[in-house]
């Protein structure tokens, strides 16, 4: 897969260290910053440039690391195509992929151990989407973004 990643000052040490799990397991990484955890970062930055990468088609998934996986959600799910879903473990990361579909993880380094991270991470790529009853609640939600304005 190919997978754009970022985080901000506060994420750089879970970001780095999946960067680098996801490139050993051989998938293709497009690090989108930040290059060192004393580059302070605003995180909205980051996130709309892996939410913009995964909506255009750039990117199969994008995965956002900052303090808390908050600010990384509430921006990356601002892109007109992305599902981005705050994650803490295993079960959610299964549920965001099998029920709604994400496109989008993020997580929080002052909440989520880096090991834990590593298991969300493997859990979301690894998940399909299951469709069926679930297929008609995120056409909903893609509905109601086409009526708002969307970045
Ligand atoms: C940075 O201090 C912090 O606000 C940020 O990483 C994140 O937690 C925001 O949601």
């Amino acid at each position: 897969m190919r997978i754009a990643i970022g985080s901000d000052h506060a994420g750089f040490n879970g970001k780095k260290t999946i960067a680098d799990e996801l490139a050993r397991m051989g998938h293709e990484v497009i690090d989108f910053g930040v290059e060192s955890p004393e580059r302070k970062a605003d995180y909205p930055d980051i996130a709309l440039r892996v939410a913009r990468s995964v909506a255009s088609g750039d990117a199969d998934r994008g995965i956002l690391v900052c303090g808390t996986g908050i600010g990384m959600s509430i921006t990356a799910n601002k892109v007109r195509g992305v599902r981005a879903a705050l994650c803490y473990d295993e079960f959610t990361a299964r549920m965001a992929r099998e029920h709604n579909d994400a496109n989008v993880l993020t997580m929080g380094e002052r909440t989520t151990s880096i090991h834990a991270m590593l298991r969300i991470v493997r859990e979301f790529l690894g998940t399909e989407f299951a469709g069926g009853r679930h297929a008609a609640r995120v056409d909903k939600i893609m509905e109601a973004e086409q009526n708002s304005e969307g970045c």
